[in-house]
């Protein structure tokens, strides 16, 4: 995150663009080197860099203030910060889509500013209000509008990031933070793209442990599944699903998804207490109720993977992933997949909703151009 590459050049932090039509405005006033052509057909989930980000800061007062777009680049930080030495930040992924007619929608974006509150709180540090969140949010999407991928092409993945930027030597919160919103154009999150996954059940190394943090986007919870998704990866499986630490029997999540099992028409899905409250769970615990299915909360085990139907993934990354098999200590247990399957219903329902092909009924999508 400091600035330490050679090559990368230092843009201001700053400039004032405090308005959404002014962000807005900026879109069109790119030079025309800028405007180079982007390849949409090939979107997968990597970096490309965009124009623009937001960045505000909060400092000893607890408030943050005068949150501003700056051109997209590197941040200083000291080495001492709490993000840096401490782990002290969370972030958030939600998306932007284009609909068919050209206008650009959220997807429950309040959701993801109420989680940061929430997970801001657990590690002890000041967040955004769900307004300041929502602006900012807002702005840095309109600035950077032609990234927004064609209805149909992809998605704008937005990634808020509230961190300790402050620098701090005793084991204590960072005197001071930052709250930062990038955007990132892209397709698929497997290379599996729309097919179904395989996972493998890692029974060595636990995700999430009660009283832990595991039900926060903290962003300490991410490099600790590397090895289990890189030994996953090495026998061919797409990713890794996670059991609880405790009797190794309950079923957690995958890397960065939710897990839900079908049986008989009944949906399932593991309790909250070490899993990420996903804003696409919830969704589709919503859409799947009000579709007419009975959607239980539920200790999910190991040994209903061996009666499930179907099984699918959640989450904003992955949207909803059709699972084709999982892998339990040598034993593969494999699963109904394609066009006539519960997954399948409930994905074209909740994109529908999210690229505007359908009327959204509840309210999730916000219009902001
Ligand atoms: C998301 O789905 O928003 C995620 O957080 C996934 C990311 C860790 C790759």
């Amino acid at each position: 995150m400091a600035s330490s590459s050679s090559n990368a050049t230092q843009v201001p932090l700053s400039f004032s663009v405090p308005s959404l039509k002014e962000a807005s405005r900026l879109d069109s006033d790119r030079n025309d080197e800028e405007k180079e052509e982007i390849d949409w057909e090939n979107l997968g989930f990597t970096l490309t860099k965009t124009d623009y980000m937001y960045v505000m800061k909060c400092s000893r007062d607890g408030n943050f203030k005068d949150g501003k777009l700056s051109r997209h680049g590197n941040i200083e930080l000291s080495p001492h910060s709490g993000v840096l030495n401490y782990g002290q930040g969370i972030f958030e992924g939600l998306k932007a889509y284009r609909s068919a007619k050209g206008s650009i929608h959220l997807f429950r974006p309040e959701e993801n500013a109420k989680r940061m509150q929430i997970g801001a709180e657990r590690m002890c540090m000041p967040a955004p209000s769900v307004d300041q969140f929502l602006d900012a949010v807002k702005q840095t999407v309109l600035a950077n509008k032609r990234w927004v991928p064609p209805h149909g092409k992809g998605s704008l993945y937005i990634r808020p990031l509230l961190m300790g930027s402050g620098a701090t030597l005793a084991l204590t919160p960072a005197p001071e933070y930052m709250f930062l919103v990038c955007v990132v154009p892209v397709g698929h999150f497997f290379k599996e793209g729309m097919e179904p996954i395989n996972l493998l059940i890692e029974d060595e190394i636990p995700r999430a442990s009660l009283g832990g943090i595991g039900d926060v986007k903290a962003i300490g919870n991410y490099a600790p599944v590397f090895m289990a998704q890189k030994r996953a990866k090495s026998k061919g499986f797409s990713d890794a699903l996670y059991i609880d630490s405790v009797n190794k029997r309950y079923l957690e999540e995958a890397s960065v998804s939710n897990l839900f099992i079908v049986k008989d028409g009944v949906i399932s899905t593991p309790t909250k207490g070490t899993i990420l409250p996903g804003v696409t769970r919830k969704s589709i615990m919503e859409l799947a109720h009000n579709i007419g299915y009975q959607v239980c909360e539920r200790l999910v085990s190991i040994d209903d993977l061996r009666e499930a139907d179907e099984v699918f993934c959640t989450g904003t990354a992955v949207v909803v992933s059709p699972v084709s098999s999982i892998t339990y200590q040598g034993h593969r247990y494999s699963y109904r997949t394609g066009e006539e399957t519960v997954s399948k219903k409930l994905y074209t329902a909740l994109t529908s909703i999210q690229t505007g092909l359908v009327e959204d009924n509840n309210g999730w999508t916000v219009k902001i151009d």
